[in-house]
């Protein structure tokens, strides 16, 4: 099958599908992800040529009905990139050329596939994230909500694995409730600088067409240009670490949040459990209640956060300009939203279901936790703090250490007043923040000829 960039010289056609295997590689599975975004970036750029005197206007009409076929194609799930095609690029495009003749050939004025995959995938991550914000979302309130409904239950703190200090169950599961929320704000930064438009940049050196950029940025709702066309080709695999970076963030904050899960749940804890059917058995030992879910939210989140590294080794030493290296990230970049998104989605579900256990600190292996709470009221009994320290440890020394387990944390951030409040205000701006709106009125309006 033919190129885009066959010139009809070639004979050796054992060798050159030698080269084809190695150098398509996986791209007709992956590219078929970045399907839909490949046809609205081809919608605004023959708009765009349309209004520069490149089309006309039965021209333009003509492929943005065709291009719309294709559009439903993509999302339905019925876009295939033909054996011999190369990439999705040259699947548009020659299914364009099938349908419409000579007027399929002209879709590619002013532009490279080197644009307009950067483009593809900035669509793709734009679309990804707004995704990946609803659901940790999602989680985000679910923890919260389990953080208002136990707020009163203590749990033991630890420092060192070693039992430290009183905690509650109102800040364990607002402390990921509020990590989340930081995890978004990276998340804003890196969506706002992925949300900037190198359409135009061509093969990375721009075009001698008087290209319309601020329109395609328009039509497609950017926020903005990247400006300079070699920066914008310098985007490619700099914006996907960035991106990574930000996914590995929530990675960070569930694979944590998994293991206090698995640790809480081992016996000689025992601290929360999941009715049966949530865990997994054995097949020997039938006692066994398994974490299996959360012991692969660990892994995912972890490798997550192994993503932008890869990204980094994969680009690091490479000048600017387009390479075919990055054509790679696309292998684990693309489908680390599904893998994310599953997570979210199977954590917020566990947690509708966690069980509790009541009254843990009632246990004798606990009552060290109340000798800081011990010193303190010595102190505002008026005995400096290192007399008091002194006499606490002597007391646990000479194994006549009874607490009282009454405490009374009131600052903001602590067991009696864990800002929840502040933590729902907080995230909220954050997600407003998003405009996520603005978009959608744009690709809404995207088909209005
Ligand atoms: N599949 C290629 C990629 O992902 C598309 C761009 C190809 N450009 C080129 N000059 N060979 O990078």
């Amino acid at each position: 099958m033919a190129k885009l960039w066959d010139k009809g010289t070639n004979s050796h056609t054992e060798a050159t599908q030698l080269i084809e295997n190695f150098t398509v590689g996986k791209d007709r599975e992956l590219d078929v992800w970045l399907a839909p975004f490949d046809v609205l970036g081809s919608v605004a750029h023959i708009r765009m040529l349309e209004s520069i005197g490149l089309l006309d206007t039965t021209e333009l009409t003509q492929l943005v009905v065709a291009l719309a076929d294709i559009y439903q194609a993509a999302q339905s799930g019925n876009f295939i990139i033909e054996a011999g095609i190369e990439d999705v690029h040259s699947q548009v495009e020659m299914m364009l050329t099938q349908k419409l003749g000579d007027v399929g050939k002209k879709i590619h004025s002013g532009r490279s596939r080197n644009d307009q995959v950067l483009l593809d995938l900035k669509l793709y991550m734009r679309h990804e994230i707004k995704e990946v914000v609803q659901l940790t979302t999602a989680l985000f309130e679910q923890l919260m909500q389990l953080s208002d409904q136990h707020k009163n239950t203590l749990l033991p703190g630890y420092t060192h694995l070693q039992v430290a200090m009183p905690s509650s169950f109102g800040l364990w599961f607002g402390a990921y409730a509020e990590s989340l929320t930081d995890d978004l704000l990276l998340l804003q930064a890196v969506y706002r600088i992925a949300n900037q438009n190198p359409l135009g940049s061509a093969a990375g050196y721009g075009s001698s067409f008087p290209l319309d950029r601020q329109m395609t940025t328009d039509l497609l709702g950017f926020e903005r240009l990247n400006y300079n066309v070699v920066y914008a080709q310098m985007g490619r695999g700099k914006v996907e670490k960035n991106v990574a970076f930000a996914l590995g963030a929530i990675g960070g904050s569930l694979a944590k949040m998994a293991m206090d899960v698995c640790l809480y749940m081992n016996q000689n804890f025992g601290f929360i459990t999941f009715p049966d059917h949530l865990t997994t058995g054995s097949s020997i030992m039938p006692h066994k209640k398994n974490p299996d879910v959360f012991e692969l939210i660990r892994a995912k989140g972890n490798k997550l956060q192994a993503l932008s590294n890869e990204i980094l080794m994969i680009t690091a030493n490479l000048p600017s300009g387009y390479h075919r290296d990055l054509q790679l990230i696309k292998e684990n970049f693309l489908p680390a939203f599904a893998d994310l998104k599953a997570c979210l989605q199977i954590a917020t579900y566990m947690f509708q279901h966690i069980q509790i256990k009541e009254d843990i600190l009632k246990s004798e292996k606990y009552k060290y936790l109340f000798s800081v709470e011990e010193v303190n009221k010595q102190v505002l009994a008026g005995t400096p703090f290192r007399e008091a320290y002194k006499n606490v440890g002597l007391a646990i020394d000479a194994g006549n250490f009874d607490p009282d387990q009454s405490i009374a944390h009131t600052h903001i951030g602590s067991i009696g007043n864990p800002g929840n409040q502040q933590v729902q205000q907080k995230m909220q701006h954050i997600v407003q923040s998003f405009d996520f709106a603005s978009v959608t009125q744009a690709l809404d309006r995207l088909w209005e000829l």
